[in-house]
């Protein structure tokens, strides 16, 4: 009987782009074969739009911890691990914690994760929890983490993996090439969520090095380019639009805000890390920045869930409200191709979910006359 040909095994986003990525031959290589996410073209939403329009949906929730961070931490917890790092260390709204507590599980180390009370989502805590990170709850909000995070790693042995970890954001950058390998091109607009501002300049740095160019945005490019010279993949890089709940949009206000409010609390961050950065990848790009209400995201992340079956948080859902806007108001034309980032998964935050979901939870006596009823009564 004939031997069926070996595949070889994915093993993370490292392994695929190692030539793109500042990793040395002999390092070892924590991973849990992030990456590799479906990017799943819109069918049903697009329809009821003014213009025709392809829009794919880069699905990050289908990541290993279920969101985009586990990109940028198998850099981060692999540089640690290589520069002898016992400990790691995050402020979080909650996704950064859950993919720091794996990694460093992964890797056998310490991981220390700050999250503002009361303000994450319960699927988020649960894993940093299982994974035996230690909890750090404090009574403020991201930004007190962020702070705090700060002094503290300069006065214990702690490796920060929060996105101003420049590594970060190299792993991140790896899933503009993925939409590029597979589109064949760039799309004409990017739409993503902005919360500390990190993943918009980590998109851009990977648009950019795919175009043969450079940006502020990474760090191993500034005096002499580790990489060397690269020829381009693309001709063209996407205008990149960055999307703000109303209720923490310093993108919006020009300036940082205190006091910041929205149901995405993903995104619930009024002094963003990457500030600079992001200003840097909107204006080289000439895209823009726009802020959305609490209802309008839940609505559209509904929408996504009832229309097209995808279920991602509601930080995720502001991309595709976005998009929406932009299209219906003529800032994305007609015959665009479009990727919005879903950044994590809906599954992430069951309770604001069941919350507003009006889906009939029917019940019935167990009893075939009552269930075939229930049936008949609720056919589309
Ligand atoms: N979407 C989700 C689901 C997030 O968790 C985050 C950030 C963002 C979007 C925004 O990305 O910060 O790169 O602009 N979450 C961080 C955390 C802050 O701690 O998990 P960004």
């Amino acid at each position: 009987m004939a031997t069926k040909k070996k595949q070889s095994v994915y093993s993370g986003i490292i392994s695929k782009y190692r030539d793109w990525l500042p990793v040395k031959a002999d390092t070892r290589i924590i991973s849990l074969c992030e990456g590799r996410t479906p990017l799943i073209k819109l069918e049903n939403i697009p329809k009821t739009l003014p213009a025709p329009v392809e829009i794919y949906v880069k699905f990050e929730g289908l990541n290993p911890t279920g969101s985009f961070k586990d990109r940028g931490m198998t850099m981060a917890v692999t540089q640690a691990v290589r520069e002898g790092a016992r400990a790691i260390i995050c402020a979080s709204t909650g996704n950064t914690s859950a993919s720091a507590a794996a990694y460093a599980a992964r890797a056998g180390i310490a991981a220390f994760v700050l999250i503002p009370e009361g303000k994450i989502a319960l699927g988020k805590l649960a894993q940093a929890m299982m994974k035996g990170a230690v909890v750090i709850q404090i009574q403020g909000n991201f930004d007190d983490g962020m702070r705090l995070v700060k002094e503290v790693a300069k006065a214990a042995p702690v490796t920060i993996v929060n996105s101003i970890n420049p590594y970060r954001l190299q792993g991140q950058k790896t899933a503009a090439f993925e939409i590029v390998d597979e589109l064949g091109r760039a799309p004409d607009f990017h739409c993503l969520p902005v919360g500390n501002a990190g993943n918009i300049s980590a998109y851009w740095t990977g648009y950019s090095e795919y175009a043969g160019m450079h940006t502020k945005a990474c760090a191993f490019c500034t005096d002499s380019c580790v990489y060397g010279d690269r020829t381009a993949h693309i001709s063209q890089r996407p205008k990149m639009l960055g999307y703000q709940a109303s209720g923490a949009a310093p993108f919006l206000r020009g300036h940082m805000v205190d006091n910041t409010e929205t149901v995405a609390t993903a995104i619930r961050i009024g002094h963003p890390q990457s500030w600079d950065l992001a200003w840097a990848a909107s204006r080289e790009s000439g895209g823009w920045f726009a802020e959305f209400s609490d209802p309008e995201i839940l609505r559209v992340q509904k929408l996504l869930a009832e229309r097209e079956g995808i279920f991602c948080e509601p930080a995720s859902a502001i991309a595709v409200a976005g998009a929406i806007q932009d299209i219906e108001q003529g800032r994305i034309p007609a015959g665009s191709v479009i990727a919005c980032t879903l950044t994590g998964h809906g599954l992430k935050d069951p309770d604001t979910a069941i919350k507003q979901s009006s889906a009939p939870v029917l019940k019935v006596d167990a009893k075939l006359e009552s269930v075939k009823k229930a049936i008949l009564d609720n056919m589309k």
